[in-house]
């Protein structure tokens, strides 16, 4: 597999710790951790995979780190290149926005050409409506360490088994 990035912010505890898990699945030698708040263009061209983190936060956004990207991210050409996101949210109390971030984030990668890959299965969850979900998937990896915590080492494993495979 060509070299892979994991981007998430090093401040946010919830999605550092999941990261983390995320990391030790694929192997450390695979991977490379990237701070999402020191982000810059750079980082988009030195590497061909990409895992990045988004929980969703003010009711569906994106986090400020992200939103604050979002300029230089729609300008990027990312044609050839593999993406796949993972969000933190919580479906009891947000249930309307549960992990719209991951939506937002998609749409906007597939809108500068990238390849995403790692869609999940809705079974399991609870919640009224998501961004993050198209045609009858979720176009990323949702984890909710606020009610299904336990669940949480299971997708991961089974979704880094997915990757392994779906990326170039
Ligand atoms: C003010 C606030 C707004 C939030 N809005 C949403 C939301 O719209 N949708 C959702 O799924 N989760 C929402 N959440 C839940 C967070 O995504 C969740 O707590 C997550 O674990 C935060 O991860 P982080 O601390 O790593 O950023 C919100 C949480 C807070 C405190």
């Amino acid at each position: 597999m060509k070299k892979t990035a994991i981007i998430y912010s090093y401040n946010s505890q919830k999605s550092k710790k999941v990261a983390e898990k995320i990391i030790a699945a694929f192997g450390e030698s695979n991977i490379e951790a990237i701070n999402a708040e020191k982000l810059t263009k750079e980082v988009f061209e030195n590497f061909s995979n990409f895992i990045l983190s988004s929980p969703t936060w003010f009711d569906g956004e994106l986090p400020n780190y992200w939103d604050e990207f979002v300029p230089d991210l729609e300008e990027m050409d990312l044609k050839g290149k593999t993406f796949t996101v993972f969000g933190l949210g919580n479906q009891k109390d947000y249930p309307e926005n549960f992990c719209d971030a991951i939506g937002i984030l998609v749409e906007l990668l597939e809108e500068c050409g990238a390849k995403v890959v790692g869609r999940t299965s809705l079974e399991g969850y609870n919640y009224e409506s998501s961004r993050a979900e198209q045609d009858g998937l979720f176009v990323g990896l949702p984890l909710d360490q606020e009610n299904q915590a336990r669940l949480t080492n299971g997708r991961i494993e089974s979704w880094v088994t997915q990757l392994i495979k779906e990326m170039d």
